[in-house]
């Protein structure tokens, strides 16, 4: 089968880093690129972007945040496990200027696996990178130390104030704009609603921003729609045809809305699944004791 996980790591509650072993993809993936995952037989296909990876060791690295059942049965997985179904690389990868721009990278939450490689390919073609990284309280801040050894300067916020500058990743963002620190472009990564408000800080300035957008994704090679995102009015596959877009021109409110169709049906699995382990531990106690 393939796909062995050879680590498996935690850096915050409930987010977990995993390096699989998948030479084919190790050679040829690209910053902004993604893979989809099939956790076992009867499981559901999701994206995960491309984190890392090491050619050498013929590795990616993914990391997954747990927000429903396909994300939970992938975090509960431990070195030696293998994944079932791992397709990829999938998407178009990020335009990396040709060398002496000064990009400002912003990620929140998860997103901060997206700028990981981003900030790596824009170092190597010899830009100046600026990293903001956003997340809600301290503990749930990710990779700060291996995009710290990229960029050229990292700025961290963090809702509460726990650590780094409190606020949100626009604040950092405004100061930088403020202090007339040169911005050439900026890529944001995170929740729907911190991209919108991040494209909305920049567009009075007309700094370019790109996006990476997170719709529902089943197949990823255009065929099934469940991408839809739209895009300067047009109707974009964001699997074949992004996911990185111009932020300004993106329909977020159309995107969130999208993203919560499946609500209902997404509890219903998740419960499903906690209800059928639940009963699978009450049997396991007497068959123990
Ligand atoms: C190109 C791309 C790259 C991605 N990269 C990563 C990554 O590197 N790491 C990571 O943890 N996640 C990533 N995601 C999001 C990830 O695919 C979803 O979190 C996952 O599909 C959820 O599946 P689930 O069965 O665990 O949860 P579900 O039961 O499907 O959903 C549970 C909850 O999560 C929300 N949700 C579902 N899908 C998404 C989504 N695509 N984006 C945001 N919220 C969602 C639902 O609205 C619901 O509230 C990426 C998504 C895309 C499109
Ligand atoms: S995921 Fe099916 S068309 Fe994009």
């Amino acid at each position: 089968m393939g796909n062995k996980i050879v680590t498996a790591r935690e850096l915050a509650p409930k987010t977990m880093l995993f390096e699989i072993e998948v030479a084919h993809i190790a050679e040829r993936g690209q910053a902004g690129q993604f893979v989809i995952i099939r956790v076992s037989e009867h499981g559901e296909r999701i994206p995960l972007t491309i984190a890392h990876r090491d050619a050498e060791r013929g590795t990616i690295t993914l990391v997954a945040q747990e927000v429903g059942k396909t994300t939970r049965d992938l975090n509960r997985l431990a070195v030696g496990d293998e994944i079932l179904d791992l397709a990829g690389p999938l998407g178009l990868p990020t335009e990396i200027p040709a060398g002496g721009k000064t990009v400002v990278c912003v990620g929140g939450g998860i997103g901060n696996a997206v700028v990981w490689p981003q900030v790596q390919a824009l170092k190597e073609s010899g830009n100046k990178v600026i990293a903001i990284l956003g997340a809600r309280t301290q503990e749930l801040l990710i990779l700060e130390d291996e995009i710290t050894a990229l960029a050229d300067r990292v700025i961290v916020t963090t809702d509460d104030g726990s650590y780094g500058r409190k606020g949100m990743v626009t604040h950092a963002l405004q100061d930088l704009i403020d202090a007339d620190e040169r911005i050439d472009e900026v890529i944001c990564i995170g929740p729907v609603v911190m991209m919108k408000f991040v494209c909305k800080t920049t567009e009075p300035y007309g700094i370019p921003t790109q996006v990476s957008l997170n719709p529902i994704m089943v197949d990823g090679t255009g065929m099934c729609g469940a991408c839809r995102v739209t895009v300067g009015g047009e109707t974009k596959f964001a699997c074949v045809e992004g996911p990185e877009f111009d932020g300004h021109v993106v329909d977020f409110d159309e995107l969130m809305k999208r993203l919560s169709y499946y609500q209902p049906e997404e509890k219903l699995a998740l419960d499903r699944a906690c209800q059928c382990e639940q009963q699978a531990a009450d049997r396991a106690v007497p068959e123990a004791s």
